[in-house]
């Protein structure tokens, strides 16, 4: 084969290969869009957010740690560490949705996050606003002095008092 018709025998796979997708979508637009199940949503809802707690409680262990006097403060350590917390919270996002208020044993979150949600979003959102804080303040302290302390404690305060409130023990 030349080289021409080479480059032309590819042109003809790549325009086949584009009528393709193109069709495809078509089809794909052609079908109705179907709202996910309810119970694939919770599912996958709960899923998440337990993974992300997984994640918050392994990362948040060192700080809590230091908090209680049992580890030493190593300040790169803890900057990793908050900073990690502090974007998997944000992970929490959207994974309490209303189909996933399914109870036990498929999940510890009590009714009351679902009913009080208005009370619930707000601890959500001021455990990511203090676990960002945390972050920074972390990173202009060297040792473990009162500001870490303080802002550490504000982390540690907001997993308990939503616990207490909204999470079967
Ligand atoms: C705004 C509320 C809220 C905050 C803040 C919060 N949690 Fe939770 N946590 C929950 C709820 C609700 C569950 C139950 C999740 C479920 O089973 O659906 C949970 C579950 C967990 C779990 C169990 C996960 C599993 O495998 O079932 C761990 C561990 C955990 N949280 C740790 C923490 C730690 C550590 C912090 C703070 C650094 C924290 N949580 C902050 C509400 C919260």
């Amino acid at each position: 084969m030349t080289r021409v018709a080479k480059v032309v025998t590819s042109l003809k796979v790549l325009g086949a290969a584009c009528l393709m997708v193109g069709s495809a979508s078509v089809f794909a637009a052609d079908e109705p869009a179907k709202a996910a199940p309810a119970a694939d949503v919770a599912k996958q809802a709960i899923a998440v957010r337990k993974a992300a707690f997984v994640l918050i409680a392994n990362n948040f262990k060192p700080i809590g740690e230091v908090l209680q006097g049992k580890a030493q403060y190593n300040q790169a350590e803890i900057v990793k560490r908050a900073q990690r917390v502090a974007f998997l919270s944000e992970l929490l996002d959207g994974t309490f949705p209303a189909e996933s208020n399914v109870g036990a044993p498929q999940t510890k979150t009590k009714a009351e996050a679902f009913t009080k949600k208005e009370d619930f979003d707000k601890l959500l959102k001021e455990f990511v606003a203090n676990s960002k804080t945390l972050a920074q303040v972390a990173a202009k302290e060297s040792t473990a002095s009162d500001a870490f302390k303080n802002a550490a404690k504000a982390v540690a305060e907001g997993c308990k008092g939503c616990h207490d409130k909204y999470k079967e023990k």
